[in-house]
């Protein structure tokens, strides 16, 4: 046995001179394909192209998976086209060379293998997995607003036919193990201690490599794939605008005109690089970096939970326990009786079938999920979480019985939307540890947790917050106590000049266009029915009361009627088996425009006002935060890369008009003249 080392790459030369290539990224949590890696990776080729060995197993030494992808921060500063596409060819031609050896070569796969990982697999002649649930694999580049570019599109649309290949391709999705196995992405799945056999006996055997299956060879036929190209447009335009997000289109584009044809791959890496730096891309990585510094910001802290205690099986508590029961933790649950429990385990039995899919993984979920209305786990937990009626006096008194009760060190937190936490800590021996976990509704699906925190809360505390946030898989964000904190204070205006606008007459299926064509996942109108109009209308009066604006009258007047929105099937839509009734909406462009101003401007003043004060401590995380947590159009990068492109004197002009015609709602906040000067 023999073993060379580079700085990234381990080679190791068995006695059946079987290659064992290890990536390990040193100074990295996790394989990246920086250039220096590929650089590397190229020298490992020239070493297998003079050794001719029996076989050549890819492999990595990381426990968090095989390889991410490519290093996104070396694509974010380079915008050359030319460079990039010589890049690019350079990358390609390495895997062309990996994929030309003259021995059996196999990727064992383990954890995360994604974009340029998942590309190096397909270079090679199979691919073995671990039949584990955090294996996932797949090609999500196009949520950076690229294509794969490393031989990606051309090696498995080939491998998996289009219609697969290009379904994955296009949505990014990553897959388990065994559904890779299932599209034949994963030519074997075995458990992690036979991973080092299976690549052994497929050196040893040489089973058949898999083919291009007829089918998939004639659904690329020339004539078949302008059908096939006008398919996948179609579904993508319903998702996603061309003018935002072009990549998607580049790609079928790229497929339509290139499949099967010689220069596929020159063609891919063209395109790729053309993408990369589009406006688009740009703010897409953008929007990724700030998600990886959300989760570093919770690495402050080395807290991990293994009992939660919550109070409060209501909406909030009951679907609060249930994610952190699914994320593997032991959960009690309070409420006042075991009857108030009941439906949320109901609700935790319906969301575990359908993540969990087995029987046995489900029924060891509810397990974790223990109803405990004589609060036995109380003294126990690592962490207890408020989540009873939104009054401070109930809180309070909840409060002093509890903190006699809890451990010292147990991090202690509420879920209040809108109560100040030094008002609710005041009630406290040590208000100093109380920290705010502000959830949003559907807790199953959205990613952000704002972590609130009054001027006395203890910085651990604070830290450990984000620490458990990130350990639960969502992305915490942290929060000056005030007003609707963060999130819910900048989304208002926005969604109450949405209701404005209904009192005035215009159609909402108008202010829904409009907003959606600015980028925007879903319009306000529908948004506010879906939130339900009589949560919009208390977060309203409360934020009001605090900075003063006024609450359009229609608002109060839907919810008196009882129309509160999608849960009552009527609120400023009808709605008919869950969905919104919606007239056809004009195109009146001037209109639209108008609109759009008069949402955005809104949402945007607040912004700034909140970053004035200090709410949210950078530029950056109040735009992660809005896209995490309302879907601010991604592809700008969020609010205030957007406000950015902006000129201050064209805004300035808009903000007085508006406040000419709409009365005082438009008053440009101090803080745009420092941001735009
Ligand atoms: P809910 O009314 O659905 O549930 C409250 C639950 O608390 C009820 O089951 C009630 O029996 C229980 N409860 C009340 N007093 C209790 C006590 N002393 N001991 C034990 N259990 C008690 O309310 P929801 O909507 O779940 O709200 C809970 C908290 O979450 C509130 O502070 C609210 O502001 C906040 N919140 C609500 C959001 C929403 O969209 N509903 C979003 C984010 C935060």
């Amino acid at each position: 046995m023999t073993e060379q080392q580079i700085q990234h790459w381990r080679m190791i030369t068995d006695d059946e001179n079987v290659v064992w290539l290890h990536l390990d990224k040193s100074d990295a949590h996790v394989n990246t394909l920086s250039s220096v890696v590929m650089q590397e990776f190229e020298q490992m080729l020239h070493r297998l192209e003079q050794q001719t060995p029996t076989g050549v197993v890819i492999l990595s030494d990381k426990s968090s998976g095989f390889i991410a992808g490519a290093d996104v921060h070396e694509f974010s500063d380079r915008t050359d086209e030319d460079e990039i596409f010589a890049y690019i060819r350079y990358c390609q031609s390495l895997f062309e060379r990996l994929q030309a050896l003259p021995c059996p070569s196999v990727a064992l796969i383990h954890g995360y293998c994604m974009g340029g990982g998942t590309e190096l697999a397909l270079a090679c002649q199979y691919r073995v997995g671990v039949d584990e649930p955090d294996t996932r694999i797949g090609l999500p580049e196009i949520r950076l607003g690229i294509h794969p570019g490393y031989g990606g599109t051309v090696r498995s649309t080939r491998l998996l036919g289009p219609l697969t290949a290009m379904d994955m391709m296009l949505t990014g999705r990553a897959l388990s193990a065994r559904a890779g196995k299932r599209i034949g992405l994963f030519d074997y799945v075995v458990p992690q201690r036979h991973l080092h056999n299976a690549a052994r006996r497929i050196i040893q055997q040489r089973p058949p490599v898999r083919k291009t299956k007829a089918l998939h060879k004639m659904l690329s036929l020339r004539p078949v794939r302008p059908l096939l190209a006008w398919q996948l447009r179609k579904q993508v335009m319903k998702k996603a605008d061309k003018n935002h997000y072009p990549a998607p289109y580049a790609l079928i584009d790229l497929w339509e005109k290139y499949a099967g044809a010689d220069d596929m791959m020159k063609q891919e890496a063209r395109s790729v690089a053309r993408l990369i730096g589009t406006n688009s891309a740009q703010n897409l990585i953008r929007v990724f970096f700030l998600q990886a510094a959300m989760k570093e910001a919770a690495r402050q802290s080395s807290f991990k939970a293994g009992h939660v205690h919550v109070i409060g099986a209501g909406a909030m508590g009951g679907d609060i326990a249930t994610w952190c029961a699914l994320q593997g933790l032991t959960v009690t649950l309070q409420d006042q009786s075991a009857e108030r429990i009941a439906p949320a385990l109901g609700r935790a039995a319906r969301l575990f079938r359908k993540k969990l899919k087995s029987t046995r993984l489900v029924t060891a979920a509810m397990d974790r999920l223990i109803p405990d209305p004589d609060r036995h786990g109380l003294g126990r937990a690592d962490v207890v979480i408020e989540a009873i009626f939104e009054d401070l006096e109930v809180k309070q008194q909840l409060f002093r019985e509890i903190e006699p009760l809890i451990r010292d060190d147990t991090l202690l937190c509420t879920n209040t939307s809108s109560i100040p936490l030094q008002e609710l800590g005041e009630c406290l021996h040590r208000p100093q540890r109380l920290v705010g976990l502000h959830f949003f509704n559907p807790v199953e699906k959205m990613q952000l947790v704002e972590i609130v925190h009054a001027d006395n809360t203890d910085n651990n505390v604070i830290n450990n917050a984000a620490a458990f946030t990130k350990q639960i898989a969502k992305l915490p964000l942290k929060v000056k106590s005030s007003p609707g904190f963060l999130i819910n204070r900048v989304l208002m205006p926005y969604l109450l000049e949405a209701a404005f606008m209904v009192q005035e007459g215009i159609d909402p299926g108008l202010i829904d266009k409009a907003s959606v064509r600015f980028g925007m996942p879903m319009g306000p109108v529908e948004l506010a029915d879906k939130v339900g109009l009589d949560i919009c209308l208390s977060v309203a009066e409360i934020l009001t009361s605090h900075l003063g604006g006024k609450v359009p009258d229609i608002l109060n007047d839907y919810v008196s009627s009882g129309y509160t929105g999608l849960k009552s099937g009527r609120g400023f839509y009808e709605y008919r088996k869950g969905k919104p009734v919606k007239h056809r909406a004009g195109e009146d462009n001037e209109l639209i425009r108008t609109i759009q101003d008069r949402l955005i401007l809104r949402l945007l003043n607040e912004a700034v006002a909140c970053l004035r004060e200090g709410v949210v401590d950078s530029e950056d995380m109040l735009d992660a935060g809005m896209i995490f947590a309302t879907g601010f159009a991604p592809f700008t990068g969020g609010p205030l890369k957007y406000l950015h492109s902006l000129k201050l004197e064209n805004q300035k002009q808009r903000f007085e008009e508006f406040n000419k015609k709409y009365g005082g709602r438009f008053e440009m906040d101090a803080g745009w003249n420092k941001l735009l000067c």
